[in-house]
């Protein structure tokens, strides 16, 4: 699609956000429209898939007609996999009636491409080769991107993701979801040393946090509810640098000189001040939207109408 002068309408609800943008062929966003479910799912302490497919449902056609207005697009791409499959399948169906509707071709986006795809829109225009750190909610992986079309996968979390361990984290220290933007705000105001937390040992370039979560699951139990409020602080503060170093130890293991972050986690303040080299996707970009997909639907085949009618959605990367 790149270089055809094409303009693609991105649609995404893999998980909390639904997002519509439309993005032209060389990387401009036009429009990118984002209705995040956070205060709704917030009570919980974490995304409740059956409650995001519903609300998913009412928002998706405001958040689309928002995006559109009275553009004129040439196709439609939508994030097929990997991510709640109820909410995916809201974003499926609709993309599929509106690029029928219109008789355009449909592109089938990874959210994965669309993470690493939010480095090539523009301003930023990022040129491969480069090492790529994934960080978000539901994944955290080290890639090897050579071209915009694809990645190798070098490393991955054998546990839980990075933003997994920052949400579990807020949990436990009694603050809100989500909890990355909650522990990065409140980490400031504590002292990052005043607790030594455990960077897990993986061979290779694997990354594991479930350690680290238990580490401060012991540690809270051990304080009353008055030493706990005293040392929230310093809590987080020491628990957000654990997870930094184990993100940024594990990138100077790559031996890359050209490294790049993205994903919901790549918007953590001590993260991004970590890696003063690295291209990191701006914050808008980090967390989920919909110019990443279409950013990446660039680099995918289009399917031609009406062959995506059986196209489906999965949960599985
Ligand atoms: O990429 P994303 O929006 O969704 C997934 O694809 O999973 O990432 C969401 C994750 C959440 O776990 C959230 O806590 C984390 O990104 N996050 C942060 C920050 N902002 C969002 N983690 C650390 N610091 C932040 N400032
Ligand atoms: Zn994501």
């Amino acid at each position: 699609m790149e270089g055809t002068g094409c303009v693609i309408l991105g649609i995404e609800t893999s998980c909390d956000e639904t997002a519509a943008a439309v993005v032209t062929d060389d990387g401009e966003i036009a429009t990118s429209v984002v209705a995040s479910q956070a205060t709704l799912h917030a009570r919980f302490g974490g995304v409740v898939p059956e409650v995001a497919s519903r609300r998913h449902l009412e928002l998706i056609a405001p958040v689309i007609d928002e995006a559109l207005g009275e553009r004129e697009v040439d196709a439609v791409a939508v994030t097929t996999h990997p991510g709640l499959i109820g909410a995916l399948l809201v974003g499926v169906a609709a993309a599929k009636a509106l690029a029928w509707a219109r008789r355009l071709p449909l592109i089938a986006v990874n959210h994965l491409h669309g993470h690493v795809a939010s480095l090539y829109l523009r301003p930023l225009d990022l040129e491969p080769p480069f090492t790529c750190l994934l960080a978000s909610g539901g994944h955290t992986m080290l890639l090897d991107v050579q071209e915009r079309g694809g990645f190798r996968v070098l490393g991955t979390t054998l546990d839980d993701a990075a933003g997994e361990a920052f949400d579990k984290g807020a949990r436990l220290l009694g603050l809100g979801y989500p909890g990355g933007r909650e522990i990065d705000a409140l980490a400031k105001q504590g002292d990052p040393r005043a607790y030594d937390f455990p960077v897990a040992r993986v061979p290779g370039l694997d990354f594991s946090f479930s350690g680290l979560k238990t580490a401060l699951l012991y540690t809270v139990r051990d304080l009353s509810p008055h030493e706990l409020e005293a040392r929230r602080a310093d809590l987080a503060a020491s628990y957000q640098r654990a997870i930094v170093r184990a993100l940024t130890e594990r990138v100077e293991a790559t031996g890359a000189d050209r490294v790049a972050v993205v994903g919901g986690v790549a918007a953590n303040s001590e993260l991004r001040a970590a890696l003063p080299d690295a291209a990191l996707a701006p914050l808008s970009l980090c967390t989920d939207n919909a110019a990443m997909i279409a950013s990446a639907a660039r680099y995918a085949p289009p399917v031609p109408y009406p062959e995506y009618l059986s196209l489906d959605a999965r949960a599985t990367a």
